[in-house]
């Protein structure tokens, strides 16, 4: 037999599939698309799921692959043996409704035994328990003896993985040689030894598994099958493992020439080289296909295979980085079936050089702490790392969770995991609150102080809103970096931009700034000492690199917004002076792109007529269509020339001022409309006092007028949905419901009266006689003033000559009321000196006419003692 290299294996493989009619396809992503259940890609069929269910049309019916996968089921025994690997290869041959057993079992065993040329006596099918009609084909048609088939249960012949199209499957072993056997007896084909190696697996798709272990029939029946491409290179290369096939072994001797190590001397040392051997190619595919190592998902898993790496790259004594050597010779062993891989050669050694390098800053001193943790441990008794101390070798030192776990596992001891999710919890929550006060921008301000003080950036965003530049400083939120990668915040510094910096009230520009491998979102530009510009944001994708040169992009709409509004402010300064008076100076200003302020000097709150001015004067200014006109002066001369310049500020000899026709002349560094007619509209929202002598406007321009408008639209429509009428009928309404109100309060308050005279009952039966004069003192319950009076007016009539005082108490307050009849104040009543001496009593004070008073107190606990109060008083009174 031909010892056939994995590169032939993989062409002869597709080449005998398109033979049979199928159409090869490429290898697809190793990230999912659209497909929750799958970190990334473990197998051929994997990213063809919607072909198999029907759900979407394939290109052909029969299609067959050669697929990256990676599987990291296992990744605690890779290295540890020589069987296990996270990266592999799978080919595969696909019917979508297309054949079905028959042609899948032939076929596989024509490209085995004829195309590749295996001993046909050394290879046993394998098939579901109950599959007849398997066992007919390979028995009946193929002609393999009964004895050499073996059926297999659910767990071995019965394909599935996560949610998706599965079913029953036939496998093919290779009986590697009693070299590779348990020497066991009982000893054949399912054994777990080293000696039967399944190479290949036809699945009978025919089922969908809902992910919850629900099955239902597939509308077609198709063929899965799946062949490792390395495990065949094994058997027909005739090596021990993967590990020594023709590329990989490639691998593995560049990990010996690097280390100095040599392989199968030292089991220790074999665990790293494998170890590293297998991480290097699985981090070499994902970075290809645009995984960037991070936290989370399979960014973490990345983030977990190349931290796992350079640990035992330590572990076998190298020195420096070497990651990025070793991928080198992953891209030479496999650009032959994935060419992207050489081009994208260097992106890829730049973000492992980065990952690596970040790692190795802290890897030592990490390494150092955790064998302090393990001799606290042994000291205390204790086999279970605390999940704080897990926590600040994640957080501090950059130890992934499971990495930490490994190197403790291998010495007997546990973490506390529930602790350590804790202890990361506790710390989001911080940063959480601590962005409150102080964003990141603001706690960032000590990075930019290392900047070398040479460099500098030239704005050419008067006239542009793209650009093209070089990147010459790149910091993180903490320090000065070579790279930024994906989902890291920083700032990028170039050599020219067209991103506008907060200067002079305007707010600074958003955008993208896109490298050859990754995309930053630009959150906000600032301006640092010596004309820098930063850039201030997030890395959105990929990475940007120190050097690189980059596309730089001002979000266009933003920007135009804001211009509207800086330009509008001009307007707006002019617009104060002519209507207020000479006296109106700027006090600050700002600008964005949804609205502007503007603080200025006047010494009283603007009138609505006043207001109704400046705003219509800046509209008619933006109705004239005044052109805005930019030009580089002298100081004096721009001073000369009669442009606004703040008072107290410093200008430079050269100034640039800006100005609309003979209206407004300003000088500013920020960016504006060509013509005033851009502005559209001008609207101001607000006006109050911010300090002594200084008033703040608001204002609106543009679509933010339009939005102002129908926002206050909608709360129309709102309004007269609640009174059931039309906006058109509102005020109509409105009036209509004013006087129906008015009409029920009166009502309503008569309607009380005639309650409290009820309540009070016969009232004449309280009539009591005070040396000769009636006397109608009594409390009613809840009653207003008004109430009172009414109820006064009534009984006084009805007691014809007399004193009448009544009380009650209504929200806590107490009100009282006399009236004297004139006859009864002949005798010396007097309700005003009567009703001050009651309201004492109920803490309240009040007086009056001699023939009606009224008062009020607050304590209506005491309101029995007040009444009785009047018959005392009024027996002093007469004579
Ligand atoms: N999908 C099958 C497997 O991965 C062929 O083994």
């Amino acid at each position: 037999m031909e010892k056939y290299g994995v590169n032939e294996l993989r062409k002869m493989f597709l080449e005998f599939f398109e033979s049979k009619g199928h159409l090869a396809m490429k290898s697809f992503s190793l990230i999912p698309h659209n497909d929750k259940s799958l970190l990334l890609i473990n197998s051929g069929m994997a990213p063809l799921k919607p072909y198999f269910t029907g759900a979407e049309i394939p290109p052909r019916r029969r299609v067959t692959t050669c697929q990256k996968c990676i599987r990291t089921g296992d990744i605690e025994n890779v290295g540890k043996t020589a069987r296990h690997g996270t990266f592999f290869e799978m080919l595969g041959n696909f019917s979508f409704g297309d054949y079905f057993k028959h042609e899948a079992i032939a076929w596989s065993w024509e490209f085995l035994t004829q195309v590749v040329g295996l001993d046909p006596n050394r290879l046993y099918p394998s098939i579901y328990q109950d599959d007849d009609e398997a066992f007919d084909i390979w028995n009946k048609e193929i002609g393999i003896p009964a004895d050499r088939i073996f059926r297999f249960g659910k767990e071995d012949n019965f394909w599935e993985h996560g949610a998706g199209p599965c079913g029953p499957c036939s496998e093919i072993y290779y009986d590697r040689g009693e070299k590779y056997g348990c020497g066991k007896p009982g000893c054949t084909v399912g054994c777990e030894c080293d000696r039967y190696m399944e190479v290949w697996n036809n699945v009978f798709s025919q089922f969908n598994n809902d992910g919850e272990g629900h099955y239902t029939d597939l509308i077609q029946k198709n063929i899965d099958t799946g062949m490792g491409l390395e495990r065949l290179a094994v058997v027909v290369q005739d090596v021990d493992s993967i590990f020594d096939v023709d590329t990989i072994q490639a691998l593995r001797n560049k990990v010996c020439e690097i280390s100095g190590k040599e392989y199968e001397e030292d089991h220790e040392t074999d665990v790293s080289i494998r170890l590293i051997t297998d991480h290097i190619r699985s981090a070499t595919f994902m970075i290809s296909d645009g995984i960037m190592p991070t936290n989370e998902g399979r960014g973490y898993v990345l983030r977990r295979l190349i931290r796992r790496a350079a640990r035992h790259g330590r572990l076998l004594g190298i020195d420096g980085l070497f990651l990025a050597r070793l991928s080198a010779s992953v891209i030479e062993g496999s650009k032959d079936g994935y060419p992207e891989l050489e081009e994208k050669k260097d992106f890829i050694f730049n973000v492992l050089n980065n990952e690596e390098t970040q790692f190795n800053k802290t890897i030592d001193q990490g390494l150092h702490i955790l064998s302090e943790f393990e001799e606290k441990m042994q000291s205390e008794g204790k086999k279970v790392l605390d999940g704080q101390d897990a926590f600040k070798l994640y957080d501090t030192y950059g130890f992934p969770l499971d990495l930490t776990k490994e190197i403790l596992e291998e010495k007997g001891y546990g973490i506390d995991e529930d602790g350590f999710h804790a202890a990361m919890e506790e710390q989001r929550e911080r940063a959480r609150s601590s962005r409150e006060v102080t964003n990141y921008m603001g706690a960032d301000a000590t990075v930019y102080d290392e900047i070398d003080p040479s460099v500098t950036t030239e704005f050419t965003g008067y006239d542009h809103l793209e650009d093209t530049s070089k990147v010459t400083v790149l910091t993180t939120e903490t320090e000065i970096a070579e790279s930024l990668m994906e989902g890291q915040k920083g700032t990028i510094f170039v050599e020219k931009t067209p991103f506008y910096a907060t200067m002079g009230g305007q707010e600074g520009d958003c955008g993208i700034i896109k490298g050859a491998n990754g995309v930053f979102e630009v959150e906000d530009t600032i301006k640092l000492r010596g004309g820098k510009y930063g850039h201030v944001g997030v890395m959105k994708s990929g990475m940007i690199s120190n050097g690189e040169k980059v596309t730089l992009q001002v979000n266009e709409e933003a920007r135009k917004n804001t211009e509207k509004n800086h330009s509008a402010t001009h307007l707006l300064q002019k617009a104060l002076k002519t209507v207020l008076g000479a006296h109106v100076e700027q006090k600050g200003s700002l600008v964005t792109p949804t609205r502007l302020r503007f603080d200025f000097v006047h010494f009283q709150a603007m009138t609505p007529e006043e207001l109704e001015k400046v705003e219509n004067l800046v509209n008619e200014k933006i109705q004239e269509q005044i052109p805005v006109v930019t030009d580089i002066m002298d100081t004096e001369e721009a001073k000369k020339s009669g442009a606004m310049a703040l008072f107290g500020e410093k200008y430079g000899d050269k100034v640039r001022v800006v100005s609309m026709g003979d209206f407004s002349k300003e000088l500013c560094g920020g960016t504006h409309v060509k013509n005033t007619a851009e502005i559209g509209l001008f609207k101001l929202v607000s006006e109050a006092g911010v300090a002594a002598g200084v008033r703040r406007i608001e204002a609106l321009t543009g679509p933010s007028v339009t939005a102002y408008y129908k926002a206050q639209e909608e709360k129309m429509h709102e309004a007269a949905a609640l009174l059931k009428t039309t906006p058109a009928d509102l005020l109509e309404k409105i009036a209509h419901l004013q006087a129906e109100a008015k009409a029920l309060q009166a009502e309503n308050e008569s309607l009380k009266s005639k309650l409290a005279k009820e309540a009070l009952g016969d009232v004449m039966d309280k009539v009591t006689e005070v040396k000769g004069v009636k006397l109608l003192a009594a409390s009613v319950p809840d009653v207003d003033m008004n109430g009172l009076r009414d109820l006064g007016d009534q009984l006084k009539e009805k007691l014809g000559s007399g004193v009448v005082v009544l009380a009650s108490a209504k929200d806590g307050k107490v009100s009282l009321l006399a009236m004297v009849t004139d006859d009864a104040m002949k005798k010396g009543a007097h309700a005003g000196k009567l009703i001050k001496e009651v309201a004492a009593v109920v803490g309240g004070g009040g007086g009056g006419r001699p023939n009606m008073a009224q008062a009020g107190g607050k304590n209506p606990e005491k309101i029995d003692e007040a009444v009785a109060k009047a018959a005392e008083v009024l027996e002093g009174q007469i004579a």
